[in-house]
């Protein structure tokens, strides 16, 4: 094993850190990086403040290059003082395959981070990280997917939602809730618009202006609206009881039996709807069976038409609404 024998031999030790970084990050020979590493090696994320020992490290290299094959790495700099180091890199990517079961985007992330490391005996003992796979996914847009690493909360969720009321009571419970029904639209990577009929949108906040809306991961929209930057939310009048029973089934070409136009920001919106926004997706809250997206307004047409009423599994004419004192 070549060691850093001398790190006060600021030029060897930079050659070093260089060469194994390249091997490891460029070339994913991640083995290259025991010629550095002390045997009690830990990396420790500045973010999570999670440590991780070297074979997790280059497991996670590996993962991070076979989702983005076209990774490079640039080390920019490298300054030494005492026994530390401080390593500065940029990186530059395309999500192409999936990452710890996050569907691939196709993104490009540009990004940067710097480590510092702690030598002992001429070997690195501790480096601490500002970036990792978590911080990959956040610059890609995909930070909500935190969930997909700590299985250990999504495990929590589940225990916390098989006590009671046991679903017949929250069926009913939910059948005392009375909603408008939106279409959340979306368009594939070829260009295809898709739809669903949800009313689990909800607002969340004026300012900012954000939204929500949750998706069960089973419906063939998820998809195309997992890997969307914007989504359009439509929300159906009383007149469009027809076009709510589109976007309810799994009829293949559903935009084709409505009129619809493509908004400013892409999103396919649906004509004569009561209302529509399009949404920047910011969140993608895993909950189970369904994701959570959470977005922020980014355009909005409204109109005075009536909106159509959903209570208990029936559709209501939104015209015919008592108003109380
Ligand atoms: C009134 C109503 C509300 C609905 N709300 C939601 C919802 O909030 N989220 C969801 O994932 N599905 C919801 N659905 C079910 C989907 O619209 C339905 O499963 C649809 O067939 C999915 O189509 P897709 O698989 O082609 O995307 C709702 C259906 C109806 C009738």
């Amino acid at each position: 094993m070549q060691q850093v024998q001398n790190f006060h031999d600021t030029d060897h030790v930079k050659t070093a850190i260089r060469d194994a970084w390249t091997a490891a990050w460029d070339q994913g020979e991640v083995d290259a990086l025991d010629a550095l590493a002390a045997s009690d090696y830990q990396r420790i994320s500045t973010q999570s403040g999670e440590a991780s020992g070297l074979s997790a490290v280059k497991d996670e290299i590996l993962e991070i290059r076979s989702a983005l094959p076209d990774l490079t790495t640039t080390v920019e700099r490298i300054l030494i003082e005492g026994d530390q180091a401080a390593i500065y890199w940029n990186a530059t990517g395309t999500f192409t395959q999936p990452l710890n079961g996050v569907p691939a985007t196709g993104r490009s992330v540009t990004t940067h981070g710097s480590n510092l490391v702690t030598f002992q005996d001429g070997l690195i003992l501790r480096e601490e990280v500002t970036w990792d796979a978590r911080a990959l996914l956040s610059d890609l847009g995909l930070n909500s997917l935190k969930s997909a690493f700590e299985t250990h909360d999504v495990e929590t969720v589940t225990d916390n939602l098989s006590g009671q009321p046991v679903r017949e009571a929250l069926k009913a419970f939910n059948r005392q809730f009375i909603t408008g029904v939106t279409v959340i639209t979306t368009v594939d990577e070829d260009g295809t618009p898709r739809g669903l009929a949800a009313n689990s949108y909800n607002s969340i906040s004026l300012d900012p202006p954000l939204v929500l809306v949750c998706v069960m991961k089973s419906s063939s929209t998820y998809p195309a609206l997992f890997r969307s930057q914007y989504m359009g939310i439509n929300i159906m009048s009383s007149d469009q009881r027809d076009t709510l029973g589109v976007f309810a089934s799994k009829t293949p070409d559903k935009f084709s039996q409505v009129t619809w136009h493509h908004g400013q920001f892409g999103s396919p919106l649906i004509d004569d709807s009561a209302a529509c926004v399009e949404v920047e997706i910011k969140e993608r809250f895993q909950a189970m069976t369904h994701t959570v997206f959470v977005g922020r307004v980014r355009s909005s047409e409204a109109t005075d038409v009536d909106p159509i009423i959903y209570k208990a599994g029936q559709f209501f004419d939104g015209r015919d609404l008592t108003p109380l004192d």
